[in-house]
């Protein structure tokens, strides 16, 4: 491989070869303040995603049970989602290793205590569990076969009734990745449109 590329990491590579470079997120979501540490070499290292805010501002989240946070990078999602309800279990899942050091930190420093961080490919960490809801702001960078399979494999890792939702660009996929909502669980709405991002939902039935 040319020299260059190896140095170069995608924020889905699973281990970031570059050096990190940290810098501290002060933010709102859904009206309370949070603190991120962030890195290069992950996700939208210098602001919580505009897609992310989307996504953490309208995700419907269940009263109790199990929640699932698929691509969790430095663990906005998650960790908002925890934080927010108490009674719920938050599993968060990413492929990259500076990632799920991040989340980690992430969750002492929001002092939280009903999340934790796996790391692996897509569902392999959590194969034996079901959740109430899962969540994602998915790797469209990583390839749309990545996509695919977060939404293809969901159904085996929910419980009935449970909701998957999903935030995308309107103009990158939301079309495509409805039509696979739609056949994957047989329904699918539109949650949110705001920004150029949808978020898109479906029920386990
Ligand atoms: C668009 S980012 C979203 C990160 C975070 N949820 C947010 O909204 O800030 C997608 C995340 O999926 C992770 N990812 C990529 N491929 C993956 C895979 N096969 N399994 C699990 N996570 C993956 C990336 O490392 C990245 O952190």
């Amino acid at each position: 491989m040319h020299k260059k590329e190896e140095s170069q990491d995608h924020y889905f590579t699973a281990h970031p070869k570059s050096r990190a470079e940290f810098g501290i997120i002060h933010t709102h979501l859904r009206g309370r303040p949070f603190k991120f540490l962030t890195a290069s070499g992950v996700f939208s290292k210098k602001r919580v995603d505009l897609g992310t805010r989307v996504l953490i501002a309208s995700m419907l989240l269940p009263e109790e049970g199990m929640v699932l946070d698929i691509g969790c990078g430095y663990g906005a999602v998650g960790i908002t989602a925890a934080a927010f309800n108490p009674d719920l279990r938050v599993i968060m899942v990413d492929v990259n290793k500076r990632a799920v050091w991040l989340a980690r930190q992430n969750i002492e420093i929001n002092n939280v205590s009903n999340a934790e961080v796996r790391r692996g490919r897509l569902y392999e960490p959590i194969k034996d569990l079901t959740f109430n809801c899962i969540l994602s702001n998915p790797p469209i960078s990583a390839g749309m076969e990545t996509v695919k399979a977060i939404i293809a494999e969901a159904p085996r890792h929910m419980t009935n009734k449970a909701f998957f939702q999903m935030v995308v660009r309107s103009k990158i996929g939301g079309k495509r990745l409805s039509m696979l909502l739609e056949s994957t669980f047989g329904n699918f709405n539109v949650l949110t449109r705001k920004s150029g991002y949808r978020v898109l939902i479906s029920e386990k039935q």
